[in-house]
């Protein structure tokens, strides 16, 4: 799998969170990728145009707009808050969303999606909301192989805080294996 330099970035700022642990899990399906943290988003304040005007782009937004800005490519990995995307995150998206074209992070950017919940269809309708944000500003999502950690809590081991489910595991090795290939396609 080639060096590619990846930003995660995860949806839930849950201490216990189980995106955050399949997050974790990563580096071990995709040893060749380097995944970092993108920096939080959770202090960001909440967008508005009128702050935007007077005072022009927060350090919290800059910066999380330099991580990705300087990755080759983007993992989301995210709950799904009432059928959709956490509003925190969908907060520093739109943030972010409003930078100049050159400088719009995920413009043209490579983003790659997964979920996790503790119900049976393991927040696929977030996957669908988050493809229709990302399109909006010029992201280019992954199409497939889509990975849904369905009842989370049986595939993951929470006192180490990793995937342990082979399954899942496996299908989170083919997806990096096509993120990288997808990426080095784009490139
Ligand atoms: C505000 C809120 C809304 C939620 N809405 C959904 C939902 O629409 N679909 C779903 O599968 N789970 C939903 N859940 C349950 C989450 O999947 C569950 O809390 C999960 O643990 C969140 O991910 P995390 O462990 O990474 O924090 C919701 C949870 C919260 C707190």
């Amino acid at each position: 799998m080639a060096d590619l330099n990846i930003a995660v970035i995860c949806g839930s700022l849950r201490k216990e969170s189980w995106n955050r642990m399949v997050a974790n899990t990563l580096p071990s399906v995709a040893p060749g990728l380097k995944f970092k943290d993108a920096p939080p988003f959770d202090k960001m304040p909440n967008y508005n145009q009128d702050d935007q005007k007077a005072n022009g782009f927060p350090d919290s937004v800059k910066a999380w707009a330099d991580a990705i800005r300087g990755a080759d490519g983007v993992v989301f990995v995210t709950p799904e808050y009432n059928f959709s995307v956490p509003g925190v995150l969908k907060n520093a998206i739109d943030w972010v969303s409003r930078m100049d074209a050159k400088e719009q992070p995920f413009f043209g950017r490579p983003c790659a999606i997964l979920t996790a919940s503790g119900g049976p269809v393991g927040g696929s309708r977030v996957q669908y909301e988050l493809r229709k944000i990302l399109q909006s500003i010029e992201g280019i999502v992954l199409p497939k192989p889509e990975v849904f950690v369905t009842l989370a809590p049986t595939k993951i081991d929470t006192t180490k805080g990793v995937v342990t489910d082979a399954t899942t595991l496996d299908f989170m090795k083919k997806q990096m294996e096509a993120f990288a290939a997808f990426i080095q396609r784009l490139s």
